[in-house]
């Protein structure tokens, strides 16, 4: 009976010893289990906001392109701002009106972008002389008061937000839901603004020239 059983056991042993061998290589091997933040920090992104980007997207890139439409945003905020103060000429009341009330929606996208800028890790155009720098669409200032002309300078002004959010919007479409949504937001309002201001340019014109 001693002669089956001693060979049993040794056999026993050997397999509990290569079950013990193997669950250390595993050990070894197995890269841990993280969660999504752990993994997510590899990529330099924020972890407060769970608004990381997916995919392929190059977050320094997509923070300097940020940067640059927070910069063309501080502009559109001051050209309608200080449009709504000197423009002269008939019309004129629903004119301010308008100016005043697109200069407070453009600010409310320097926030929607500020704070983009600052879930990607990002830091916002500190200076605002670097606004020149970085901007796509310059800046118009209201040299003439008359208020042709300051409505076609607004509306000329609004048709390039409006090319460089649709830019935007491709590099950021199926990438990062996140800035897409803001984008698409903002994009939404400046296609609503040109649309109000070319009317109101109609209807000043009409009632320049009866
Ligand atoms: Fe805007």
């Amino acid at each position: 009976m001693q002669q089956i059983i001693r060979p049993l056991l040794i056999v026993i042993g050997i397999i509990m010893l290569l079950s013990i061998i193997t669950g250390w290589v595993a050990a070894l091997t197995i890269p841990p289990i993280t969660n999504h933040q752990e993994q997510m920090s590899d990529n330099s992104f924020n972890l407060q906001t769970g608004s990381a980007p997916i995919g392929d997207t190059n977050v320094e890139k997509l923070v300097k392109v940020l940067n640059k439409a927070y910069s063309d945003e501080w502009f559109a905020y001051h050209q309608y701002w200080i449009g709504s103060k000197i423009v002269r000429g008939p019309n004129k009341e629903a004119v301010i009106a308008i100016l005043t009330l697109h200069a407070t929606e453009e600010n409310q996208h320097v926030v929607l972008l500020l704070t983009r800028i600052i879930q990607l890790g990002g830091t916002p155009v500190l200076e605002p002389r670097d606004w020149y720098r970085l901007t796509y669409c310059g800046y118009d200032a209201p040299t003439d008061p008359d208020v042709i002309k300051v409505l076609e300078q607004n509306i000329k002004s609004e048709q390039c937000s409006i090319n460089m959010y649709n830019n935007l919007l491709v590099e950021t479409r199926d990438k990062d839901p996140v800035t897409y949504t803001i984008v698409l937001g903002i994009l939404q309002m400046e296609v609503e603004h040109k649309e109000d201001l070319q009317a109101l340019l109609d209807d000043t014109i009409v009632m320049t020239n009866p």
